[in-house]
């Protein structure tokens, strides 16, 4: 029998102490195996949060957590094997875009999504919003639509990084997501059960999201870089800002309506921009195209051709659900009652805290407040201008997607306290912010201390 005990390992983080491997291990198997229960857990989690971990403690974080459950070493059955992860953003629906894109042009994709985190969506929350789409696939199942299609988007399965699957929930409604220690061994952990050969990382930087400047962010990218290259995976961290939600739309079936667009060729700038890089850089990595600038340009073709939208109908139709939602996205679920928010005065946008809009987003229903809440997949916003656009007073700035109007009404005041105005003209922050890879980590060969210093955002 175990000597050791929760209360004790809490004190000791609390306290601002490190956990040896052995109490780390333990304290993962214990809480996967419901011998520890969600609020000593909660506790311990919130004192990472505070006290922060090193980085052999968040190496062991990481393994612990891959190791609660099976391991599908994909690589070994299917080379090459990609994998794309964001680490959590307002309006994100790049996954929906760049994993068909990147199947579509012939590399294998194997994407597991998480549900909606905090104030930022999920994946597995939007393809839920397709009625019929199945995302718990067992490990069997994954890899046979991953042989016969070249893509499978599934929800984590109980048997991958359970002790994630349980964390994350946790997390989730215990304000202890934003903790680059906990985010990099929740991704880092499912990625090492699944085992791609090659993962693009897409690190958010800015108000929508969990680490807030540059420089945490870079940290974050590299701790991650160096878990995956270590564990044998090709792994890139490209930084995008996420100072503004990505795209128009927000909530779940709007923004299955808008990746449906950018798939068409004919969605915002900024989603677009995003996806057409990170399908470049995947395709670039695996050799599927000589360079970046070569994959930019398949990436563009599989749009033109339509060979990208098909390629998510085709996954979509294969996993149960109604593909006819993505040739018709009008007909996926849309909400009762829906307005128009107009711009208070005249001016030019210099800001959209994505944070706040990412709350307004989950209280109209898109997210939840509590473990287990069911969502509603119609609700949402579609923002009618971004920054640096120029609107005239009463002009349409949002619409709100609401279930009543009371819910609407209720949104508004938060809503536009989330934007910020100028009277001379601004122009947005750039995208994309650089990328991390093994050829760019400092060679101290020290764990997440290796921070390139390019100025905190
Ligand atoms: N995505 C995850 O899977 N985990 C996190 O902690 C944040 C984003």
């Amino acid at each position: 029998m175990s000597t050791l005990n929760a209360v004790e390992l809490i004190r000791k983080k609390r306290d601002g102490g490190a956990l040896a491997s052995a109490e780390i291990d333990w304290l993962v198997a214990a809480y996967t195996r419901d011998e520890v229960p969600d609020y000593q857990m909660a506790a311990f989690l919130m004192a990472v949060v505070w006290r922060g971990m090193t980085p052999p403690e968040t190496v062991t974080l990481t393994r612990a957590m891959a190791h609660s459950g099976e391991h599908l070493r994909l690589h070994e059955r299917i080379t090459p094997v990609a994998d794309k992860h964001s680490t959590g953003g307002v309006g994100d629906k790049a996954t929906l875009v760049v994993a068909p894109l990147v199947a579509a042009r012939g590399l294998p994709v194997a994407k597991m999504s998480g549900r909606g985190l905090g104030h930022t969506g999920g994946t597995v929350d939007k393809l839920e919003a397709i009625p019929g789409m199945r995302m718990d696939l067992g490990g069997e199942a994954f890899l046979a639509l991953l042989l016969r299609h070249g893509l499978a988007l599934a929800a984590q399965s109980s048997a991958l990084a359970p002790a994630d699957g349980k964390m994350y929930a946790l997390r989730d409604v215990t304000a202890t997501i934003d903790s680059i220690p906990l985010i990099a061994a929740s991704i880092m952990s499912k990625k090492l059960a699944i085992g791609p050969s090659h993962l693009l990382l897409d690190v958010k930087v800015g108000s929508g999201a969990f680490l807030k400047t540059r420089r945490e962010a870079r940290r974050l990218a590299e701790t991650m870089v160096r878990i995956g290259e270590d564990a044998g995976v090709r792994t890139v961290a490209a930084l995008s800002s996420m100072e503004q939600p990505l795209g128009r739309a927000v909530g779940n079936a709007l923004e299955v309506a808008e990746a449906v667009a950018v798939l068409r060729g004919e969605g915002p700038e900024d989603v677009t921009e995003l996806c057409l890089h990170e399908t470049a850089l995947l395709l670039a990595m695996a050799g599927v195209a000589a360079d970046e600038a070569d994959g930019h340009e398949r990436a563009a073709r599989a749009i033109a051709s339509g060979e990208g939208l098909a390629k998510l109908e085709e996954v979509v139709a294969a996993q149960g659900g109604d593909a006819t939602r993505i040739s018709d996205p009008a007909r996926l679920p849309r909400a009762p009652w829906r307005e128009l928010v107009k711009a208070p005065a005249a001016g030019y946008i210099a800001g959209i805290d994505a944070e706040r809009v990412g709350h307004v987003a989950v209280h109209l229903g898109a997210g939840r407040l509590r473990n287990g809440d069911a969502i509603n997949h119609a609700v949402g916003l579609v923002l009618l201008a971004k920054v640096g656009d120029h609107l005239e007073a009463g002009q349409p700035l949002v619409e709100i997607h609401a279930r009543s109007e009371a819910e609407a009404a209720s949104a508004r005041a938060p809503l536009l306290a989330a934007y910020r105005w100028s009277e001379a003209p601004v122009s947005a922050s750039p995208l994309l912010l650089g990328s991390v890879s093994r050829e760019t980590l400092s060679g101290d060969g020290v764990l997440g201390d290796g921070v390139s210093g390019d100025g905190d955002a």
